[in-house]
């Protein structure tokens, strides 16, 4: 693979930053609008990895670009452009922000992860062990890990300043949302994960479970905001490895998972470095990802 420029962080002359997440950075750029930036970071066990991931933050913001545009007809949302050309000449002075930033309308973010689940993985699987239920959805017996749910569920969760996500059920996001629209999240969410994972398994991919995020715009409409439905923000899996009873590979990240787990590693920060095998398949991963679900070729 030839050799390309990566981006762990970012600093724009003239735009204040706003956020660092663990894989995005975000600026204000007017008091109406955010540049979201998608960095080459790769996070694994919740720690950021020493080495970027080439490819990684464009691929990402073409996967959510795609699917804004995608499911338009179902929500508003808050992106404006991801094409590089039609950003403010502020942007544009940064070359590198080129292919990985959206613009997008600034909103008051809704303090719910919107989570869907149409698989029994994760934090869904742990409650269920001990449960039987997923924020009080109460679930068949004998359910196996990463078996196919009756239908998809609405799993909202907390959204943790700081530490964990977590679960609750509907009663209590009705509380920090109000009732009105904790009925349009959930609506929405479900309308959303059923159509994009019904899309996605017509390609070979499984969309498990993912988490949304919404906001409320200055003229008071919900926007469906933040990435959707990346790598990053959802379990994706192959259909051709799944089968329930066991953990399934991850589309993404596995080779990184894999060879953390080979390591005397004790998951806490920092990180050990990556081998570049391991980053050259992880690149080839986020384009296979990206040019299985838009069918087409990513070239940057
Ligand atoms: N349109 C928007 N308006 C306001 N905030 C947004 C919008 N889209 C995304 N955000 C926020 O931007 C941040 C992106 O940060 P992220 O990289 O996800 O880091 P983390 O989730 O680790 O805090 C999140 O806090 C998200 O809620
Ligand atoms: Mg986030």
């Amino acid at each position: 693979m030839s050799a390309v420029k990566t981006v762990s962080q970012t600093n724009v002359a003239g735009l204040s930053l706003i956020h660092r997440g663990k894989v995005r950075d975000v600026y204000q750029v007017n008091e109406k609008q955010l540049l979201l930036v998608a960095t080459d970071r790769i996070s694994a066990f919740d720690c950021v990895m020493p080495n970027p991931i080439p490819h990684k933050g464009a691929v990402l913001t073409a996967l959510s670009a795609f699917w804004f545009d995608r499911l338009q007809h179902l929500t508003e949302h808050h992106l404006i452009t991801a094409e590089f050309e039609k950003m403010p000449d502020i942007v544009r002075q940064t070359e590198y922000l080129r292919g990985r930033s959206m613009l997008v309308k600034k909103t008051r973010v809704f303090p719910v992860e919107c989570v869907v689940r149409g698989y029994l993985e994760g934090s869904g699987w742990k409650d269920y062990q001990k449960t039987g239920e997923i924020c009080g959805h109460r679930l068949p017996a004998g359910l196996r890990q990463c078996e196919k749910l009756p239908e998809p569920i609405f799993t909202p969760a907390t959204k943790a300043q700081s530490g964990h996500d977590e679960n609750i059920n509907e009663i209590e996001f009705s509380k920090i949302v109000g009732a009105e629209v904790a009925a349009k999240l959930r609506l929405l969410s479900l309308e959303i994960y059923r159509e994009a994972s019904e899309y996605a398994l017509t390609r070979g991919i499984i969309i498990a479970d993912t988490k949304f995020e919404f906001g409320l715009a200055e003229n008071g409409d919900i926007l469906l905001i933040d990435e959707v439905l990346t790598p990053d923000s959802s379990r994706f899996w192959s259909i051709e490895t799944y089968a329930p009873g066991k953990s399934q590979l991850s589309f993404d990240k596995q080779y990184v998972r894999e060879y953390l787990e080979t390591l005397d590693w004790n998951k806490q920060p920092p990180a050990p470095a990556l081998p570049t095998e391991i980053i050259e398949a992880t690149t080839l991963r986020y384009l296979e990802a990206h040019r299985i679900l838009t069918e087409k070729n990513y070239n940057n």
